[in-house]
């Protein structure tokens, strides 16, 4: 077969033909890696109920390009069109890193400490990410990178908006299984040291507010799945710093 070289417009436009169905879809190109990115394909009632696949898409392209021009860890947006971009591939997520049983407990926490680092320093700047868990963020060398951004940028409701985002963060901590409560209490301890301390008084006055859902759950434990025992993990773990008066 004859070899015919190919632009790198070129060949991302025959991925884009190739790749249409696909929401993501890593690829190579000249020894780099990269992500090609498309709209949800949402089926049946969820066309409905999530008419904005594309609008979301344009919306995270916006995103990224405000979050570069403030100089925050973002993957570098190679290009982009009306239904597609493609970023840098930024590592792996924090959540592949944790599971990855070649690596020490010691690492693990590392890498954990430099995500809340990450976080805490994009909150400084005046940014949010609005759902930083452990699989929208990558680590490499010591770099964290924050992907599938959420929040667009607006000074309303900065408070809230960063509170929000310190509870999912602890939140997906709790949910993933191989990380210990041992682990989870350090990076709660670490936020209370280093964060922003008007961010943590709302968190632990939201989560208070919200004790009660834990209160009622809790006789179901034993048949919790996933994401209720995140919130059970997620309470217990804070009982300490709930009680009143911390
Ligand atoms: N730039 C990137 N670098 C490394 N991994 C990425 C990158 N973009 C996406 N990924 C991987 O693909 C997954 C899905 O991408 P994401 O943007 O989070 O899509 P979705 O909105 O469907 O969750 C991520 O959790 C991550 O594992
Ligand atoms: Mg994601």
């Amino acid at each position: 077969m004859e070899f015919l070289p190919t632009s790198f417009e070129e060949y991302i436009a025959q991925l884009v033909e190739e790749n249409r169905h696909r929401r993501i879809y890593r690829f190579q190109y000249q020894g780099k890696h990269y992500w090609l990115k498309q709209p949800e394909q949402l089926r049946g009632i969820w066309k409905l109920l999530k008419p904005n696949a594309q609008i979301a898409l344009q919306k995270e392209i916006q995103i990224l390009k405000y979050f570069v021009s403030r100089q925050a860890p973002v993957p570098q947006l190679i290009t982009y069109g009306e239904h597609f971009f493609v970023v840098e591939d930024a590592g792996r997520t924090a959540i592949a890193w944790q599971e990855d049983s070649r690596l020490s407990q010691q690492r693990k926490l590392q890498i954990l400490l430099d995500c809340l680092h990450a976080l805490i320093q994009l909150h400084q700047t005046g940014l949010v990410h609005g759902r930083p868990v452990l699989r929208d963020m990558t680590w490499q060398d010591g770099k964290v990178t924050f992907i599938d951004l959420e929040a667009y940028p607006t000074e309303k409701d900065l408070l809230r908006k960063k509170t929000k985002d310190v509870i999912l963060f602890l939140y997906g901590l709790c949910r993933a299984k191989v990380i210990s409560d041992e682990q989870i209490q350090c990076l709660i301890r670490e936020y209370a040291e280093l964060g922003d301390a008007q961010v943590w008084h709302e968190v632990l006055s939201t989560l208070r507010r919200y004790r009660f859902i834990y209160y009622i759950l809790l006789p179901f434990k034993p048949i919790a799945k996933t994401d209720l025992i995140a919130i059970y993990r997620l309470f217990e773990n804070m009982s300490f710093q709930l009680k009143e008066g911390k």
